[in-house]
């Protein structure tokens, strides 16, 4: 029996138990409300927790991946939370009920010779699926985990139990960080097909992908998962208002400083679908049909971002005075 899924493809779990995995991190063991089967899940993937009534975030599941009695999440209690992670730890304890979403994944382990899983902090979440399921499948693989502290360190007790803990490197920054340049002239000389995963918060995933630029690694051997979005949806210096123009109903609306397109659509009564309003999970993608956009997000490619036939209406902007939307 699987669990009920609702009509708007959501469904009700139970936090079975919630456990303190590192200062200030907390794990979340979800169950479905009917004891019935979850969704199946892959490694990489991800579920959105509906925290209130308005404030839906995403976490990565965490868990082995053929495990289908329960969904694990981690999470960080974030200072400059907008809410979500300060209610998760707050309001949220055994025996709450919580709405989430079936699992997406925006960052699939791919076919590779040898896979490195990069983690920065609490980004480990999807990274230690990704563990799982090659220890499983008997691939190769190193993974790599720097936290700022072994305190901060979640999941480190499970990790060193694990079947593949010979192949787990902590790094903290007080001691023996990471000598990313050093793994990356190793790995580039000696395994070059293989494929690098790293998620974690804005500053790390900068330093590695542009640690790999210059080293010349390939962007297709590079998968990455922000953890934590920049703040892309706050007012830049130099913001202008601009007009958005719908295809279909040739209406138009204006975009003012401080506002996003997806705030005034939704005020217009025009719906797009919408999860992370920070420009990292991919939910509200809309096709640009003529303009071009000012692209504030994490989740597209930089080549993506230079076709300019899609954007994230939840944090980009226009460098056109219009924007005509596939809407
Ligand atoms: Fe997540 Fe726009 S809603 S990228």
């Amino acid at each position: 029996m699987s669990a009920a899924i609702l009509d708007d493809g959501l469904l009700t779990v139970r936090v079975e138990r919630r456990a303190h995995e590192a200062e200030g991190i907390c794990s979340y063991e979800l169950v479905s409300a009917d004891g019935a089967a979850l969704p199946a899940f892959t490694a990489g993937a991800h579920i959105d927790v509906h925290v209130a009534p308005g404030l839906v975030r995403q976490y990565s599941l965490c868990n082995p991946p053929h495990e289908t009695q329960r969904y694990l999440i981690g999470v960080l209690r974030d200072p400059a939370s907008r809410g979500g992670s300060q209610a998760m730890h707050e309001q949220i304890h055994a025996g709450a009920t919580l709405v989430i979403s079936a699992p997406r994944n925006h960052f699939p382990l791919v076919d590779a010779p040898r896979s490195v899983l990069l983690a920065g902090g609490i980004g480990v979440t999807p990274l230690l699926a990704m563990a799982e399921t090659l220890s499983a499948t008997g691939a190769q693989f190193e993974m790599h985990y720097c936290t700022r502290s072994p305190e901060r360190t979640a999941f480190r007790e499970r990790i060193e139990r694990a079947p593949f803990a010979a192949q787990v490197s902590f790094h903290h920054d007080s001691v023996q960080s990471l000598d990313l340049p050093a793994l990356l002239v190793r790995l580039r000389q000696q395994e070059p097909g293989t494929h690098i995963y790293f998620c974690g918060p804005e500053g790390f995933i900068n330093h590695v992908k542009a640690s790999a630029a210059t080293l010349g690694w390939p962007e297709h051997q590079l998968h990455l998962e922000y953890f934590g979005a920049a703040a892309a949806t706050a007012p830049a210096a130099g913001d202008q208002p601009f007009d958005v123009k719908l295809a279909s109903s040739g209406a138009c609306h204006t975009v003012p400083v401080g506002a996003t397109v997806l705030q005034v659509l939704s005020a217009a009564g025009v719906f797009v679908p919408a999860s992370c309003e920070q420009g990292v999970c991919g939910t509200c993608l809309t096709r640009v049909l003529d303009g071009v956009p000012d692209h504030r997000d994490l989740y597209l490619t930089e080549a993506e971002q230079a076709a300019n036939d899609i954007f994230t209406p939840c944090c980009s902007r226009s460098r056109s005075a219009t924007l005509l939307l596939d809407l």
